[in-house]
């Protein structure tokens, strides 16, 4: 599809439907996943377990699943294996779908199949965005959910279209964070550190990138991200505050846990807010009693499930993403592609440092 009908159609889906994203998936989603009535078989990455993904997820054969009503099937190209579904592998998110489950939370493919009702898709569409069990040859998607990718974008951007970018502009809106002031993140370089670095300049707010690496800096300078500390060195809170030039910072981002709200403390400005946003360290976030109390700093999480941002807002988020993607201008990038069988080798590649986007799955 190209041109101005699809366009029309992409925004009238987007607008309509708000919930694209992991975040938004329900727990009907989760239950309704494997859909009665199935007559093929396919390759999936299932765990019947919860525990250490590389140990728990196996390729087998599973029911290919036939679309209900207001349903597409979906032949999938390309998924990515995000953090978030690691740890619904690890049964350490904050949903547990019943076991076995299929993995994989987003998805580019093709429209294979269209349920009774369905009017907004064509077989043979090429369509993205946040679906459940997705790491398979197929998939089940809500019709009135997906967003039809637009001929030029490529399936390694269509396949992460959604989750990250879109998580990217909600933690910002929420961060309530006016233009011309400044925030600090850690994990600069990830997929969601590189986008916020991004929409909030575009907004005119100001960001310090923490990073863990110093060849990261240069790295993320070539792609034309600014104000990268790395953490490495000792005296980097000089550095940052060479940046600012002594202005405050008044909001942290953290996505590590562990000792990086602290770190991030030791930047901003006392009374100002942190929101934890996401556990890279996999450790609990460790905040000294003198940082609440004499410094009077303040604590929130972001969880996309729970966004708690009104709705025609994300739509509108969403329509920019894919507005973004349609004109080239949002590039995704990937970092190796796996198949299905060799999802161990895959989930071991994406806990590797210093990767240059997601590791994903072909169908
Ligand atoms: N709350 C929400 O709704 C929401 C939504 C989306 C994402 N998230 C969370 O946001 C976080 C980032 O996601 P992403 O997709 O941007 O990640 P990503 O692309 O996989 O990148 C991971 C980042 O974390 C850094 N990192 C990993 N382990 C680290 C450690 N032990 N110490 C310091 N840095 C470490 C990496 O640095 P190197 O490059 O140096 O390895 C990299 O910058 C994840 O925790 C994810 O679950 C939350």
């Amino acid at each position: 599809m190209c041109g101005r009908r699809s366009s029309h159609v992409l925004e009238t889906a987007m607008v309509r439907h708000v919930g694209l994203c992991h975040c938004r998936a329900s727990l009907a989603d989760y239950v309704g996943g494997f859909h009665k009535g199935k007559v093929d078989q396919m390759r999936s990455v299932v765990f019947e377990k919860y525990g250490v993904p590389e140990q728990v997820l196996k390729v087998g054969e599973r029911d290919k699943p036939v679309p209900g009503e207001g349903q597409a099937l979906v032949r999938m190209l390309l998924s990515p294996i995000h953090n978030h579904d690691l740890m619904t592998v690890a049964g350490l998110y904050g949903v547990k779908p019943p076991l076995p489950w299929v993995g994989g939370t987003e998805a580019v493919g093709v429209v294979e199949a269209l349920g009774e009702g369905v009017s907004n898709l064509v077989v043979g569409q090429r369509v993205a965005g946040g679906a459940s069990q997705t790491w398979a040859e197929y998939y089940l998607v809500e019709a009135a959910r997906v967003v039809p990718v637009p001929d030029g974008v490529s399936d390694e951007t269509a396949c992460q279209l959604v989750s990250m970018p879109l998580s990217s502009k909600m933690i910002i809106a929420y961060l309530g964070i006016e233009p011309g002031q400044w925030m600090v993140q850690n994990a600069g370089n990830g997929a969601v550190g590189k986008l916020v670095a991004r929409f909030a300049a575009e907004q005119g707010i100001h960001v310090v990138s923490l990073v863990r690496r110093d060849e990261t800096v240069a790295e993320l300078a070539a792609l034309g991200v600014n104000n990268v500390v790395s953490t490495a060195n000792e005296g980097w809170q000089e550095q940052v505050k060479a940046l600012t030039g002594g202005a405050d910072i008044v909001r942290g981002l953290d996505s590590l846990g562990g000792d990086g709200p602290e770190q991030l403390f030791e930047v901003m400005e006392d009374g100002s807010e942190l929101v934890n946003f996401g556990a890279m360290t996999g450790r609990p976030l460790r905040i000294t009693p003198g940082s609440l109390l004499f410094r009077q700093m303040k604590v929130r999480g972001f969880w996309g499930m729970k966004p708690n941002l009104p709705a025609a807002d994300i739509g509108r988020m969403l329509g920019e993403l894919v507005t973004l993607a349609a004109k080239g201008e949002l590039d995704l990038p990937v970092d190796g592609v796996f198949d299905l069988e060799q999802v161990a080798e895959a989930v071991k590649a994406s806990d590797e440092p210093g990767r240059k986007g997601k590791v994903v799955l072909r169908g």
